[in-house]
């Protein structure tokens, strides 16, 4: 063995190994240089060590120490003594003890300056997040970074064993593949041998699970890459990691409880938050677009949306007698202790509601009455309501002194988006969610199709592989909204981690599902000819489910960024500044491709 080579880590030396020799290896976090007397905090992958060199290490030795800058690479030979009293660093977890330097070898340096300072976190928060991209190497080597990253090897790690225990087999599929839809756009690579032909990458396996399961391997999983070249948001990225799982001859229940399971074990072993609710909470769609407003509901409080079609049947209020008379719905809020709120910021409440569709934020502040007994209301709307409107209203609403209650007239989707964002700015402004739970809820009965009003056309709510409830099957041609999905997903805290469905397994609902969807038969033969075929071979009935693995790590570790739970994440516009990727090619390369570039 070679005289540098590590014997432990720097992490791992504890009050037990006072009076060993040692050999560490790793980076020089900071380096204080008192002349006779010099300090390195030594950091290798697991943790910080305080070397020392002093007098008992020898002029060489304080020399070689001295001359050690941030982020040199060194080995050192030394003994591990216990720190002098009152110098123990509590906050290190190898804060007891120290290295006495006997020898020192700069193994490579660092060229000056360091784009950001890495011992500095309160630094680095205020670093551009552009520049810790370009230099993504060096951002890595911080120690929560590489956590991060542990982080989402143990979660993989788990997931693996989970499945493999459970005789999922992990099975690749290609990266180089045809459009499969999931909503965005694809990511085309030209194809040199056909001028013209390209391939798309894939924006999830779905169709090449679903293959498998034709295959008859029953039950897959793959850690798969997906690919969408969509609008980038807090969570989202071009390319992001989901866990792929697909299971021939199930139910919806058993993909359901399987996923639970999973998503319990990883919690349990891997974080210290405890869960909102075992077993999960379930939830239609229709239910929690009516109880929260949202199909992504945080579930960590209530503030739950009250319809008031009851309270004011007989309501002359115009607003809402011309909703309830035209089918809308009128539902109310409570925005607790928000009857001291100031006009303005009722106003801003207010925009805040238009912004999402509101017309309008109706809005009653309440009191206790004089005598004690009952309360009273004041606010535009409470001068259009009469006395017994306004009890029942404020009882249904279960308002209390000091409370403003928010209402929306309006469609009910509407209604839903205006209060459902009210409640989170709400819950966000009271601080109503314990940031030490995570309450994963499901989802289920999404409706199978959407009306999409700028194309004129029904959507897919998942995707166009989704089987439609056995029960809903003959609203397909006359009534497709009124259809619902054998379609779930799990949400946590306000966030879509996993979403899945039964698949389609019969050609001819595939086929009027297509239909449904507008696409002709030409455009089926052309796209889904292998699907449709495969179908005719013997598909078994099969689902399956896809949750987040990027987002999973943004709930454990309180992350709102999904870039700080990447290695190497691309910036806004899919740019990657330390490759700098995307590129232009040469000509020659263009030209074997069959391609000339167009601008305008
Ligand atoms: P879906 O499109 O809902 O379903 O995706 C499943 C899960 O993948 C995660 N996710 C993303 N994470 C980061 N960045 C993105 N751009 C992004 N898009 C999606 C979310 C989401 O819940 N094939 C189906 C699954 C199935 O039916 O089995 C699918 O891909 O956590
Ligand atoms: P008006 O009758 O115009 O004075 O409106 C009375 C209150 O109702 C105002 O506070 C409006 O912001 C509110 N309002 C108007 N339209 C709606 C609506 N569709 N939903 C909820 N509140 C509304």
């Amino acid at each position: 063995m070679e005289t540098w080579q590590r014997t432990v880590d720097c992490g791992a030396l504890r009050a037990e190994h006072v009076g060993q020799q040692v050999v560490l290896n790793g980076w020089a976090h900071s380096v204080r240089d008192h002349g006779d007397l010099v300090f390195i905090d030594l950091r290798d992958r697991t943790g910080l060590i305080q070397l020392r060199a002093d007098a008992a290490s020898g002029a060489e030795a304080v020399a070689a120490a001295g001359g050690v800058k941030p982020e040199f690479v060194i080995s050192v030979a030394g003994e591990v003594r216990r720190r002098a009293d009152g110098m123990e660093n509590p906050k290190l977890d190898t804060g007891a003890v120290e290295v006495n330097i006997i020898s020192l070898r700069v193994l490579n340096t660092c060229r000056q300056p360091l784009p950001f300072q890495l011992s500095d976190e309160a630094h680095m928060a205020l670093v551009n997040e552009e520049l810790r991209v370009k230099y993504r190497y060096l951002d890595l080597r911080r120690p929560s970074m590489y956590q991060t990253l542990k982080l989402r090897h143990d979660v993989v790690a788990l997931m693996r064993r989970h499945l493999g225990a459970k005789g999922f087999l992990e099975i690749e599929t290609p990266i180089f593949t045809k459009s499969t839809p999931e909503g965005a756009r694809d990511y085309l690579v030209p194809y040199r041998l056909e001028p013209g032909f390209f391939y798309a990458l894939p924006q999830s396996p779905q169709q090449y699970k679903q293959l498998l399961m034709v295959a008859g391997c029953e039950r897959y999983f793959q850690i798969a890459r997906c690919f969408r070249d969509e609008a980038q948001r807090a969570d989202r990225q071009p390319e992001f990691t989901q866990l792929d799982v697909e299971m021939s001859f199930v139910t919806q229940e058993d993909v359901l409880r399987l996923t639970e399971d999973l998503t319990v074990e990883l919690v349990e072993t891997l974080s210290a938050k405890t869960l909102g609710s075992k077993p999960f909470t379930r939830l239609t769609y229709d239910e929690a677009m009516a109880r929260y407003g949202s199909d992504k509901p945080d579930l960590r409080f209530g503030l739950e949306l009250v319809n008031l079609g009851e309270c004011l049947r007989e309501t002359t209020f115009g607003v809402f007698r011309a909703t309830l008379d035209a089918g809308g719905l009128v539902k109310a809020l409570r925005y607790p202790g928000g009857a001291s709120l100031s006009r303005k910021e009722i106003d801003t409440l207010g925009s805040m509601a238009r912004d999402s569709g509101a017309k309008g934020l109706a809005y009653l502040q309440v009191d206790a009455s004089a005598d004690g007994a009952a309360l009273s209301a004041r606010g535009p709307v409470a001068k259009h309501l009469t006395a017994d409107e306004l009890a029942a209203v404020l009882a249904a609403a279960q308002a209390e002194p000091g409370d403003l209650v928010l209402f929306a007239a309006d469609r009910p989707k509407v209604v839903a988006q205006v209060l459902g964002r009210m409640r989170t700015e709400i819950g966000a402004r009271l601080k109503l969610a314990d940031p030490n739970v995570l309450y994963f809820c499901w989802v289920t009965d999404f409706p199978l199709v959407e009306w999409n009003d700028d194309e004129a056309r029904w959507d897919a709510s998942h995707h166009p592989f989704t089987m439609p409830h056995p029960e809903d099957l003959g609203f397909l041609l006359d009534d497709p909204g009124r259809v619902r999905a054998q379609c779930y997903d799990i949400v946590c805290n306000g966030v879509e981690w996993a979403s899945g469905s039964i698949r389609i397994h019969r050609r001819d609902i595939q086929a009027q599902v297509f239909g449904l969807l507008g696409i002709d038969e030409a455009t089926q033969q052309e796209r889904f000819a292998h699907m449709l075929e495969a179908f005719e071979f013997g598909a078994p009935p099969h689902g399956g489910i896809a949750p987040g693995i990027d987002r999973l790590i943004m709930l454990l570790t309180d992350t709102e960024n999904i870039r700080e739970v990447m290695a190497f994440p691309k910036l806004g516009g899919g740019s990657d500044p330390m490759m700098g990727a995307p590129s232009e090619v040469d000509a020659a390369q263009l030209a074997e491709l069959g391609l000339r570039i167009v601008k305008e």
